[in-house]
């Protein structure tokens, strides 16, 4: 089987696996898939369910949360007390967020902030169980700072686009990480001359996520491929 080829098996047999959509997810997929929007996707959206559960999570913060699609999976694993905060850029795709998880009948346990969503992490104090990072890949490791210090012990942080997406190269990242990564190597870490700047975004990302006190990472590759980091302590 070819490399993509097993890519697609893996992302079906995941999502035929489950946890199970509801018709909202139905709904929101259809509109990704039809307007070619970024998202997630079913088989990472049930992941991010499973890793919500797995933490117990009350609270949950979004860096970059499109129209909710990430969001709503969160949403439906939190008590009816617990919140998601949902940030974006873009006023029209929070709106449409703000519509499919009151369709849900979740918008109560979601925050919908308009802006920069490391601007608006300053105005929270956590802790958070878990964290999505999915802004511009070039800001990853800003957001990562921004954040790990309200990330609960035992909480999460999770980032889409380590493998793929835009002009993410993996075979760069796999060589440099390969060839030890950056921030751990005491010379100076692997060349990432050659790398383009999303590239270079999600390598300066994982550098910074792997050297941070507390945290293990790991790869979740499904999707458009996941980091995983747990705050040990
Ligand atoms: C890949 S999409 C998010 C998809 C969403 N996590 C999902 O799977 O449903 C990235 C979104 O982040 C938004 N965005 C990019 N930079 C941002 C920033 N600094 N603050 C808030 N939103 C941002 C973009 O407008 C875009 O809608």
């Amino acid at each position: 089987m070819a490399d993509y080829e097993i890519a697609e098996f893996l992302e079906s047999y995941a999502t035929a696996l489950g946890p199970e959509p509801d018709e909202v997810i139905e709904a929101m997929g259809a509109q990704a898939r039809e307007e070619g929007f970024p998202y997630v996707g079913p088989a990472v959206g049930g992941w991010l369910a499973m890793l919500a559960r797995f933490s117990d999570a009350e609270r949950v913060f979004e860096f970059g949360s499109g129209f909710g699609y990430s969001a709503y999976w969160f949403a439906r694993e939190l008590p009816e007390d617990g919140q998601v905060v949902l940030t974006e850029i873009d006023e029209g795709e929070l709106d449409q967020a703000r519509e499919y998880l009151d369709r849900g009948g979740l918008a109560d346990r979601a925050a919908f902030e308009h802006g920069d969503a490391i601007e608006t992490v300053e105005r929270y104090d956590g802790p958070f169980d878990v964290v999505l990072i999915d802004c511009q890949k070039e800001r990853y490791a800003e957001a990562f700072e921004a954040v790990r210090g309200k990330v609960a012990p035992g909480g999460i942080v999770a980032a889409d686009n380590v493998v793929a997406g835009g002009s993410i190269d993996a075979g760069d990242l796999r060589a440099y990480f390969e060839e030890g990564g950056g921030s751990d190597g005491a010379d100076g870490g692997a060349d990432r001359s050659a790398m383009n700047g999303m590239t270079e975004g999600i390598a300066d990302y994982l550098d910074t996520v792997r050297a941070a006190d507390a945290f293990e990472t790991t790869l979740l590759p499904l999707g458009e491929g996941v980091s995983v980091s747990h705050r040990t302590w």
